[in-house]
This record gives structure tokens, C-alpha cells and sequence, in this order.
């Protein structure tokens, strides 16, 4: 379908029927024999709400079609030993050695999760013996699309059901757990200071739903976010522009961002900078904490009506007034790139053309310095918004785009 939409094009597809048997035969290719079973985590892409979650405010993700798919197998010699199909390296080592920064590079987030569920006690006291896992990822890496989290809760649920009392359903205790296993993973493992976000909408996300995550009360809503895919000849089409440029400095500028948050955060004597309503008046409490830098100012700017917006567009899905969403974006976006500077000229391109070609919205999503960008189309309008967004990369001599179609998926769970 999507292969048709405009000659050249490079779509991600959504999840394959094939990926189970794909990812099994790498399995029984690295290790011998069958797995115990196959089990699978979504990508995901934040609606709006970005670089909030670490600050308490309010964020709206929602998965993608595009999942990571992880065939495991346990063993009884507390070994590690993991392969993926797209990622460098297999890499295999005692599952007590896992420490900060070992191992390096993806199989940080898959030991890491291992290593932070057993800290937890959520993987029966005597009974993990390490596992034997292949990995599969549909998910674009590098993209902003969470492909970390998918990796961390695929193998998440699966050490869920072998190990521990079961992963259970959205919104579960087991759940919850896993996804402070994966957040420890990458806070203290991968060595990645992020947020939550990503690890929350991974095992409780419900199809056709976008989650309204309040991350500093951890109050979850789910709410209706009805899209129409690229085939529709009307509706609402979310488009995703992975614009393939190489993330710069994410780690050090993400970090950078943290660390303004609570250094304001302190200074305002608050429970947290994402649930404050008045930019003035935090920005007054800061000039009697005797802190007047310009550079803090913006990012708590950013902080306080990130949140706010990504509340009244809660507020609009409970309504079902999607198409009214488009104003929202677009000062998410400048509010990203202005106040938090977390865009680069792919990311500009990418915004710029789609609205050119008529999106009602668009902004960067996820960490930003690179990744993708979300336009909100009506469905007719897709193909000139790809047509757009291609020819101003060419343009400026700048990577070739990808995109997708984001439609809300449903949880980590077993195939
Ligand atoms: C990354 C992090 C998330 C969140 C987003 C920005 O994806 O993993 O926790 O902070 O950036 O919203």
C-alpha cells in the first residue's frame, strides 16, 4: 500500500506477520534448538508532552505499529547471551557482571533489564538462571522512536512469564515494575539519563488509544485518538518522518536539559517544575532564589507550557476534536527548538515542508538533535506532504527521509 504512495519513497512497514518466524529462525541459527516462546514491545511516538516526563509534567505517547520482537529461551548457568538482526555485535557474559557500563552499546538495555528485574525481586529469588535471546527490530534505530524501550520490554515481559509471577495486562503491578527495571536499565546501565516516558507507554499502551501520563502523580488516562491510515480518503493521518540524521550531542544536551530542570526545580522549592501553571511567577521565584540567567528562564518556559498544552490536548482527544490539534504541535515545535534548542536543520527541513504541503501541525519528537518529526495530515493531503518533506531534504543537500504511519498499537505482551 504505503510502497505505491510516491515512487522512491522508504516507508517502515508496521509489523510483519513473518517477525515471529523471523526471529525464531535467527534464534535457532545462533543458539540450536527453539525458543521457549516469542514475545514482542512497540516502538512509540510522544503526540505532545516532549522532554517534560523528567519534570513531573504531562505527556501524551501513544505506540506505533512497529515492534521489537525477542525469542528467548532460559538457561541454569547465569549466562547472558544475546543476537540481534539489525544491531552490531551478539554479545554474551555472566549475568552477575552486568555494572554501570558493561555491557556497552543495545546490550546494555537487554542485560540492564535482566539485572534491574532480578534486583527488584520480580524474577523469584533463586530462579533466574540467564537466558539465551534473539531480537528482531522493526523499529527504526536511532530514529526517536523508542527502539531502547522496545528492546527492554520485549525482553521484559518475556523474563515476566518465565521467571516472575506473569506480566498481566496494561496497567498491571508487574508492568509497572518493568518499566522502573527498564528505566534503571538505561539510567544505570546503558548510562542514558532518561526519563520514563518511553518504558510506560511500552507495556500499558492500548490500541487505538494515546495514553495521558501524568509523571508526577503517575496517573494514567487513556484516551481515544482515532487516525486513519494512508489508504483513507478522509480523515486524519499522522505521518512520521524519520529524517535519518545522525543524532549529535543527544546524550551530553539531553543531560544538559535534566540537570536545568532540577537545578530550577531546587530553586523554586517545588515537587516539580512540569505541574506549575504560571511562567511568570516561576520565573519571579527564580529572580528571589537570586537566578537570572536567560538560558534557565527558556527551559523552564518550555517545561511549564509543554505541560499545559499537552493538557489541553488531552483535553481535545476526550473530545474527539483531533483536527484541532495542528496549533498545538506547531508551538510544541517552536517552543522546542527556541527555548529548549533541540533541533538541527533536518529536523527544520522536515517541519517546514510539511507545513508548506499543508500539514495542520507538525514538531520534532523524542529526544531531538536529529530523529524524527510528526505531521498531522488530513489523509488526502499525505502524498504531497511526503513529496514536500523529500524534495526540501534533497534540496539542502540533506539525508533522504523514511517515513511511517503512526496508528496506536497495543502493549509488550506475548505472541
Ligand atoms: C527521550 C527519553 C524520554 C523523554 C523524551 C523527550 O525519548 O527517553 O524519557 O524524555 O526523550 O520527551
Amino acid at each position: 500500500m504505503t510502497a505505491g504512495l510516491t515512487d522512491g519513497v522508504t516507508w517502515h512497514p508496521p509489523s510483519d506477520d513473518a517477525s515471529p518466524a523471523r526471529v525464531t529462525r535467527l534464534f535457532t541459527a545462533s543458539f540450536g534448538g527453539d525458543p521457549a516462546g516469542v514475545w514482542s514491545a512497540p516502538g512509540r511516538v510522544n503526540l505532545i508532552g516532549e522532554h517534560v516526563d523528567y519534570a513531573g509534567g504531562v505527556c501524551l505517547p501513544f505506540a506505533l505499529p512497529q515492534r521489537t520482537w525477542a525469542a528467548v529461551r532460559p538457561r541454569s548457568d547465569g549466562q547472558l547471551r544475546v543476537v540481534s538482526g539489525q544491531l552490531d555485535e551478539p554479545w554474551s557474559g555472566p549475568a552477575d557482571e552486568v555494572r554501570p557500563g558493561h555491557p556497552a552499546g543495545w546490550a546494555a538495555y537487554l542485560a540492564g533489564t535482566a539485572w534491574a528485574l532480578d534486583a527488584a525481586g520480580l524474577l523469584g529469588r533463586h530462579a533466574f538462571g540467564g537466558v539465551d535471546v534473539a531480537v528482531h527490530s522493526e523499529v527504526p534505530v536511532g530514529a526517536g522512536l523508542s527502539s531502547s524501550a522496545a528492546l527492554e520490554c520485549a525482553l521484559g515481559v518475556a523474563l515476566l512469564d518465565l521467571f516472575g509471577g506473569g506480566a498481566g495486562q496494561p496497567g498491571s503491578p508487574a508492568r509497572e515494575g518493568l518499566a522502573r527495571a527498564g528505566v534503571r536499565a538505561e539510567n544505570e546501565i546503558a548510562l542514558a539519563s532518561t526519563g520514563g516516558m518511553d518504558q510506560a507507554i511500552a507495556v500499558h499502551a492500548e490500541a487505538g488509544r494515546c495514553m495521558r501520563l501524568d509523571c508526577h502523580t503517575f496517573e494514567v488516562v487513556q484516551l481515544p485518538l482515532r487516525l486513519s491510515g494512508v489508504d483513507a480518503a478522509t480523515g486524519l493521518t499522522l505521518v512520521v518522518v524519520n529524517t535519518n540524521a545522525p543524532h549529535r550531542l543527544v546524550d551530553s544536551e539531553y543531560a544538559d536539559r535534566r540537570a536545568a530542570v532540577e537545578r530550577a526545580t531546587a530553586l523554586l522549592g517545588v515537587p516539580a517544575l512540569g505541574m506549575l501553571d504560571s511562567v511568570e511567577a516561576a520565573w519571579a521565584g527564580l529572580a528571589e532564589a537570586g537566578e537570572r540567567d536567560p538560558v534557565l528562564r527558556k527551559r523552564v518556559r518550555h517545561v511549564i507550557t509543554e505541560s499545559a498544552r499537552a493538557r489541553a490536548a488531552a483535553e481535545l482527544l476526550a473530545a474527539d476534536r483531533v483536527a484541532e490539534l495542528g496549533p498545538l504541535l506547531d508551538a510544541s515545535h517552536t517552543s522546542l527548538r527556541d527555548d529548549y534548542a533541540l533541533s538541527c536543520p533536518e529536523l527544520e527541513s522536515a517541519v517546514e515542508a510539511a507545513k508548506l504541503a499543508g500539514a495542520l501541525g507538525a514538531r520534532l519528537v523524542g529526544g531531538g538533535f536529529g530523529g524524527s518529526i510528526i505531521a498531522l495530515v488530513t489523509s488526502s493531503t499525505v502524498p504531497a506532504v511526503v513529496t514536500e518533506v523529500r524534495a526540501a531534504a534533497a534540496k539542502r543537500g540533506l539525508t533522504e527521509p523514511s517515513f511511517l504511519i503512526a496508528e496506536p498499537s497495543s502493549a509488550a505482551g506475548r505472541w
